[in-house]
């Protein structure tokens, strides 16, 4: 696994100072609040777990799942939903938590669709951000890192299904996604 890994991004040492941080905040920003934490399946069962940690206000999860990629490495730009919310969502105030903002097509799809099940209210959390490829203006309240636009996996992200277990955040050698 480690020799398809060009360069290692962010280690998991930084990852875990940086998700204190934007745990502290939303602790602060959602006291007294109704929060309902939704991670987007899969890739992002590794930051929310953490993040969620780091939260200290009382918070529900939930997840969902959506696919925008197949096992490509460019978007289809077409969003579907394979796993849906559990619970009703009127008055929940939601924090969309994702592992990485790359087109932004499937964060703009996600926030008009809880908006229209009448959520109180959306904001977005993302581990990492990649400006360099967006098509629709996204705006991340509680964005970790931004990444250069080359192929991410680790910490969640995958490529073709692995690398979602590695502890840190690597550049994906070309050769093996080429
Ligand atoms: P978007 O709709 O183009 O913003 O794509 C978002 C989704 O694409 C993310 O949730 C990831 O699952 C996937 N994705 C985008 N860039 C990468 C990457 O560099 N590595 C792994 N997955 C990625
Ligand atoms: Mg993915």
């Amino acid at each position: 696994m480690l020799k398809d890994i060009k360069e290692i991004l962010l280690t998991e040492e930084v990852i875990k100072e940086k998700i204190k941080e934007l745990g502290a905040k939303i602790s602060r920003e959602y006291k007294d609040r109704n929060l309902l934490v939704v991670g987007i399946l899969k890739g992002s069962v590794v930051f929310t777990a953490d993040l969620i940690k780091n939260i200290n206000i009382p918070c529900e999860l939930d997840f969902m799942a959506v696919s925008s990629y197949g096992n490509s490495s460019e978007t289809s730009g077409i969003v579907r939903i394979l796993k849906d919310l559990d619970t009703n969502i009127d008055d929940k105030d939601i924090i969309i938590v994702e592992d990485i903002v790359d087109s932004g097509v499937t964060l703009d799809y996600l926030q008009r669709y809880l908006k229209a099940r009448n959520a109180k209210s959306i904001k977005i959390a993302a581990l990492l951000s990649k400006p360099a490829r967006r098509k629709t203006e996204i705006n991340v309240e509680y964005l970790g890192f931004e990444v250069p636009d080359e192929f991410i996996v680790g910490y969640g992200l995958d490529y073709a299904e692995k690398y979602r277990n590695l502890p840190f955040i690597g550049v994906l050698k070309e050769e093996v996604y080429k």
